[in-house]
């Protein structure tokens, strides 16, 4: 059971929501809520309180209560990862050579390549060595400051093998601390025994895996991969109505590598999220404008494949919300640390430190329908948190790319990792 911690002395507390919102939008992802010489008491799991230490309450019942003194550091709510498909069997450093002697992505799909090598191995692998692989996984982006995580499957694409990887979610929601959600991806990629009958996988999807799933109870949502080369808008459509019908919200992969129309479709079948949006023009901002679905950049994929970034600055400018995610794969993003993340949005997408903290945290919440419990520190809200090294800023999380900040790593109320430092 988790116990009660006084963290005091923090320099400033980062994400202090007085009034808990669902998401932030447009000029509003500028504002990051803030209060310096602040402490923060954690009870049961909670966030208890919180508040200036010139109102420190005084009054405080020390019986088994830890104190941690953060002088000269500052606490984050824990990163929200919306996007990630970490159960994987083995690593792809092969074609990662492949692309810097010159194949591009889509050509090593093409040749059996990519996802689909992924699938070879992971229909071969026994659940249980996926669960450790991906536990080690979750344990490194625990340590670097994830405190919840969204996990997809699509590396199956065989009714088994796509209920394996599911099982194996499940297993980890179980076996982990983090917070976890889960996403069916039959339609990832088309396998190669179905090359010349598309139609017939996009019926074992709709008409055997997402009843099965459904029956077990596996999958949170439903992901499709809408782009040129794998899954049509037409297509997509028909695998995201029928999942609705077993009750599964649409979180979409669209418009990575060209203009789609997946964007549109995932608004229309109100999309919790859209995810990559490399490929995003007027008309994809003006569909997503009128939508309640969370727009989701994960330049991570851009930066390690070499892609065009999304425009993140027309899109926020032109009052869109922005959540940011790792994409942790092992073809086209082999990591998971979101604050390297948060580094890449500020450079390449030309965030601002502030929204890119919001789009990591608060917005990637919504990206999983949990800011009502997570994304921000707010009283009632599950404490889940890092404290940061001594550091002058929270601009020099994305300042100090490629150095671990994170200091000490709280989830569900319990002390789960503190920094070695010398
Ligand atoms: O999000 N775009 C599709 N799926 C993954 C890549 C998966 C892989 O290459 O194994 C992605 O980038
Ligand atoms: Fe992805």
């Amino acid at each position: 059971m988790a116990g009660r911690i006084l963290i005091k002395n923090i320099k400033a507390i980062i994400q202090a929501e007085t009034e808990p919102q669902a998401k932030v939008s447009g000029a509003a992802m500028k504002n990051l809520p803030i209060i310096y010489d602040a402490w923060l008491a954690i009870d049961d799991g909670v966030i208890a309180e919180f508040g200036p230490m010139a109102e420190w309450p005084g009054i405080l019942d020390w019986t088994n209560l830890e104190v941690i003194d953060a002088t000269d550091k500052l606490v984050f709510p824990a990163w929200c990862d919306s996007h990630t498909h970490i159960v994987y069997d083995g690593t792809r450093e092969t074609e990662f050579v492949d692309r810097i002697n010159g194949l591009t992505y889509e050509e090593i799909a093409k040749r059996g390549g990519g996802i689909l090598n992924s699938a070879k191995r992971l229909q071969n692998a026994s659940e249980d060595s996926l669960v450790e692989q991906a536990l080690g996984r979750l344990d490194e982006i625990m340590k670097l400051g994830t405190g919840a995580v969204e996990i997809k499957s699509g590396y199956g694409l065989s009714l088994e093998a796509e209920l394996k990887m599911l099982r194996v979610i499940k297993k980890l929601k179980e076996l982990s601390p983090l917070t976890i959600k889960s996403t069916f991806l039959g339609a990832h990629a088309l396998p190669i025994k179905y090359k010349d009958n598309r139609e017939k996988y996009i019926d074992l999807i709709v008409n055997e895996m997402l009843p099965a799933i459904a029956e077990e109870k596996l999958a949170d949502y439903c992901d499709v991969f809408c782009d040129r080369g794998f899954f049509t808008q037409e297509e997509t459509d028909i695998i995201l109505q029928r999942a609705a019908d077993f009750g599964l919200k649409a979180k979409i992969h669209a418009n990575e590598l060209d203009f789609t129309g997946g964007i549109q479709v995932g608004v229309k079948n109100k999309a919790i999220s859209v995810d990559h949006l490399e490929c995003t023009g007027d008309a994809e901002i003006e569909a997503l404008l009128n939508s309640d679905t969370m727009p989701t950049l994960l330049p991570s994929t851009a930066f390690f494949l070499g892609l065009e970034n999304p425009p993140a600055r027309k899109m926020i400018d032109a009052g869109l919300p922005i959540a940011l995610a790792s994409d942790y794969n092992p073809g086209s993003s082999p990591s998971g640390n979101m604050n390297f993340i948060v580094s890449l949005a500020c450079i390449k997408l030309k965030m601002t430190p502030e929204e890119a903290i919001n789009a990591a945290t608060i917005n990637g919440a919504y990206a999983m329908e949990l800011s009502s419990e997570l994304g921000s520190i707010a009283l009632g809200k599950t404490a889940n948190l890092f404290i940061t090294s001594e550091i002058p800023s929270y601009n020099f999380i994305p300042y100090s790319f490629g150095k671990d900040k994170v200091e000490t790593v709280i989830i569900n109320g319990e002390i789960k990792h503190t920094l070695e430092t010398f």
